[in-house]
């Protein structure tokens, strides 16, 4: 066998192989979580932009025979590129303002109750064509690109019109033609109330389930929906409806669930079957342990805690009930302005007390199957997808140290590098 690309030296290796066959297929939990399959003195081979070997270097180089290129890791990290399942991506302006309303004493709650929030996102937002926002998301792409995020879930939620939320969904799909990343799309119409049905959130629900699900479907737009489930966004009630609308129209349900109160979210996500419960501040014990038995993923989202100065997610508790876990960025202007998975890691690490290798699993193969994507990326074994990074660093820990900082040298998505830290993005 013929390798294209062959990375040598690589001081630690992280390759997220199971202890056991099919041990990937579902998302780690519990003790599993921490196993990393770190490898020191590791290369890896590419070829057609798939793995064909990962491991001691002496086995790979004897397993991929001559390779077009080589490159020396210099006795760095190699570990698989990022995946950010929960971003707001798609939206126009900016809310700073908001931001010091917040540091003066005000509440996110009270600040949306003024008229502020994710509707003056949607205004701003609705007044700019797919090509204004394609090219915004073209720049913030590349911006994630230079944390190490390869693969990346995006949601609508700052139109809600039929006509504003397909033009955010198909925004997301050009995104994912031309850039480098994989974009995964998300339906989100029940973000929050729009004005013009301030007063018939009833109605609105209906204009949901049957106009926007049924045009996002036809055009085969998002694979799953979401719904914002909180007090001044969607009820329990409302946001089942929705969910199970979707489902049987085929989007697989995610729920935005106990981000800034207990609604009973988690368990909600639980009994629709919903792939992920993400955020999860104030679940309750009932509710995570419905989600573990139901194998819902927590996608947890320390940044948005931090951003709001909230107590983080009880991610330790999680763990200990068995309910597998993931994190992401929450990337949006209003509640995390981050697009930075290290920060996310970092945080979780400090903030949430996860372990360094318990982290980079939940931001790497958990994240993947959050987003139903395990199947090819977020692990570098052989048959899946070559999309890594190369830190700059010796110890796959540094990651959860540098916070605020990149340590992210280059990475390579389907075994070609499209980012290096001195020459930036590769034009696609
Ligand atoms: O995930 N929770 C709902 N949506 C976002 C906030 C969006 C905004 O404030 O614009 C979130 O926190
Ligand atoms: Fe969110």
């Amino acid at each position: 066998m013929a390798a294209d690309l062959l990375v040598v030296n690589i001081g630690q290796l992280l390759t997220l192989a199971p202890r056991h066959p099919g041990g990937n297929d579902t998302p780690r939990r519990g003790a599993a979580l921490a196993d990393v399959g770190l490898v020191t003195g590791g290369a890896l081979a590419v070829a057609d932009g798939v793995v064909v070997a990962a491991g001691p270097e002496a086995e790979v180089r004897e397993a991929a025979g001559r390779a077009a290129e080589v490159v020396d890791a210099g006795g760095r990290v190699v570990l698989p590129g990022f995946v950010d399942p929960h971003t707001h991506l798609l939206f126009a302006g900016s809310r700073a303002d908001e931001f010091e309303q917040r540091l003066q004493g005000l509440s996110y709650l009270e600040i949306a109750a003024r008229g502020g929030g994710i509707l003056r996102t949607v205004a701003q937002t609705r007044v700019m064509g797919e090509a204004g926002l394609v090219e915004l998301g073209a720049a913030r792409l590349d911006r994630l690109l230079a944390c190490g995020t390869t693969t990346v879930e995006v949601k609508s939620g700052y139109g809600l019109t039929v006509e504003d939320e397909l033009k955010l969904l198909r925004a997301a799909h050009r995104l994912h033609a031309l850039h480098h990343l994989d974009v995964v799309p998300t339906f989100l119409g029940a973000h929050a109330l729009p004005p013009e049905f301030a007063r018939d959130a009833d109605g609105y629900v209906r204009l949901v389930i049957e106009e926007m699900l049924p045009a996002v479907v036809e055009e085969d737009l998002a694979e799953f929906c979401d719904v914002f489930c909180e007090q001044g966004a969607f009820t329990p009630e409302q946001a089942r409806a929705i969910l199970e609308a979707g489902s049987a129209a085929g989007l697989v349900p995610k729920l935005h669930a106990d981000e800034l109160s207990d609604l009973g979210g988690a368990r909600l996500a639980a009994e629709v079957g919903a792939i992920s419960a993400d955020h999860l501040l104030c679940a309750s014990d009932e509710g995570l342990r419905a989600m573990a038995a139901a194998g819902t993923i927590g996608v947890l989202l320390p940044g948005t805690a931090f951003f709001l100065g909230l107590p983080y997610a009880r991610a330790r508790h999680m763990i200990a009930l068995g309910v597998p876990i993931a994190l992401a960025t929450d990337f949006n202007p209003g509640t995390s302005p981050t697009w930075s998975m290290p920060m996310a890691i970092a945080l979780a690490c400090v903030g949430m007390r996860l372990r360094p290798a318990e982290a980079v699993v939940a931001a790497t193969l958990n994240a993947a199957h959050a987003i139903g994507m395990a199947e090819a990326v977020g692990s570098l074994e052989p048959g899946k997808v070559a999309d890594f990074v190369i830190l700059d660093a010796d110890d796959y820990r540094a990651v959860a140290m540098h916070f605020g900082v990149s340590l992210v040298d280059e990475v390579y998505k389907r075994g070609r590098r499209v980012y290096s830290s001195r020459t930036g993005v590769v034009p696609p």
